[in-house]
């Protein structure tokens, strides 16, 4: 994990506090012998933040049931494989098997939620929810895939059977494989790498890239965005939302871009993995009785936006960072790419917030934070242009704001 100076200060009072007088070698030997087991899961739970919530950024979700999961189930035409790397207590476990049910996904379609933390797990296990958790959830999908289990509210029995859990430290290989081999269709990793060291970050991409069936999805949480695209990864982007497909083969040239900018100007629309299908294939799935539903309500591709050619190339250079294509995907070029992407444009607030994390993740909280800070700036005086295929305005805001806050708490600047 990445801790800045006082939030190192803060776990020394937690262990000065738990190890009872033990020195510190002590303490580990402690930790590591089988009589200490409870207490390094109890060491684990006070560290790890648990934050999670059911339907947990519907943008995302909305895009990835469009963009992934409704091709991805048309095109498999048998069981998926999902993977919630982080799950904490079950809520996007549940939320992930709510989506396969609605896409029509096979019966035997499986969830595996995996985290560090046992006392979440064993919440987990139960997916059972309070009410008010229920709040994104829309009425008609409460009602077919969760009933009342006396105070609290779980998922539907014929979903609950399709989940997994299981005990993974991220930091530990090898990891979680799905029965039979062959990957998995679909990782979730969301919220999870935030709180990583750079190195620990680069490295479980990789492995979770490694994990991915050919053509599977990496889903991160929407303001992660992966600065160093492992090769075996190509960005599916959309319009509010991106995603990291494993190449079916290794790229040549070690970084083109698999969905170039170009293509998707020229579509008004976003590629996807697969050909787009109608999602609703009649076939018995883990919502027997119900297909054909997939694909309701969502939002229809729009005409790409009129942009200034000085912002068009601005546009053209975020993307390519975003990629991870810019000459080559070094940090330095990133970032080069990126101020020439903000002396065409200023005001562009996802180019700002892509070089606050660039800083952040190579040790410059310092000069972060100013970037988001003149990126929150862009955005509440209304300057910040929509920037295709990255966080709206609103969410982007919001992502500024939490990077900041972020900064500020850990006392790494002023
Ligand atoms: C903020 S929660 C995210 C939950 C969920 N993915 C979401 O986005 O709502 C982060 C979770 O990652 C888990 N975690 C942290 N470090 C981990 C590691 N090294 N290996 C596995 N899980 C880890 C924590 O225990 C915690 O439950």
């Amino acid at each position: 994990m990445s801790l800045s100076g006082p939030q190192v200060r803060r776990l020394d009072e937690r262990l000065a506090a738990r190890s009872h007088g033990l020195t510190p070698q002590q303490y580990l030997n402690h930790l590591k012998s089988p009589s200490g087991a409870l207490e390094l899961e109890a060491l684990i739970n006070a560290v790890v933040v648990h934050k999670t919530d059911l339907f947990r950024d519907e943008v995302q979700l909305s895009a990835f049931r469009t963009q992934v999961l409704v091709p991805l189930v048309d095109r498999a035409r048998r069981p998926l494989r999902v993977w919630s790397a982080g799950c904490a207590t079950g809520e996007e476990v549940a939320t992930l098997l709510v989506l396969l049910a609605e896409a029509g996904a096979e019966a035997g379609s499986t969830v595996l939620g995996t985290d560090i933390s046992a006392p979440a797990l064993r919440q987990a296990q139960g997916l059972g929810f309070a009410p008010e958790q229920l709040r994104r959830v829309p009425a008609g999908t409460r009602e077919r895939y969760f009933v009342q289990a006396g105070a609290r509210v779980a998922l539907a029995p014929a979903l609950r059977e399709r989940a997994t859990f299981q005990l993974h430290n991220l930091m530990d290989t090898p990891y979680p494989a799905p029965a039979g081999g062959g990957g998995f269709d679909v990782i979730f990793c969301r919220n999870v790498l935030i709180y990583f060291t750079v190195e620990a970050f680069q490295r479980t991409v990789e492995v979770l890239a490694g994990s991915l069936a050919p053509g599977g999805t990496l889903v991160l949480s929407s303001s992660e965005p992966l600065l160093q695209l492992p090769t075996s990864l190509r960005v599916l982007r959309g319009e509010q939302a991106f995603f990291y497909v494993r190449a079916d083969e290794a790229p040549e040239g070690g970084g083109a871009p698999a969905f170039p900018l170009e293509r998707k100007r020229d579509s008004g629309s976003f590629p996807t993995v697969g050909a787009p299908g109608p999602g609703a294939n009649g076939r018995k799935g883990i919502d027997a009785g119900r297909p054909g539903e997939a694909g309701r309500g969502l939002p229809s591709a729009r005409p790409p936006p009129r942009v200034e050619p000085a912002s068009a190339e601005a546009d053209h250079l975020f993307a390519g960072v975003l990629d991870g294509t810019s000459s080559g995907g070094t940090e330095d070029v990133a970032e080069k790419d990126l101020r020439r992407c903000l002396a065409l444009d200023p005001d562009h607030a996802a180019a700002r917030y892509l070089l606050g994390l660039l800083l952040e993740q190579g040790g410059r909280p310092d000069e972060a934070c100013v970037e988001y800070r003149r990126a929150l700036q862009s955005l509440e005086a209304g300057r910040a242009r929509a920037v295709p295929f990255f966080l709206n305005p609103a969410r982007l805001q919001v992502a500024c704001a939490h990077a900041t806050e972020r900064l500020e708490a850990a006392g790494r600047t002023g």
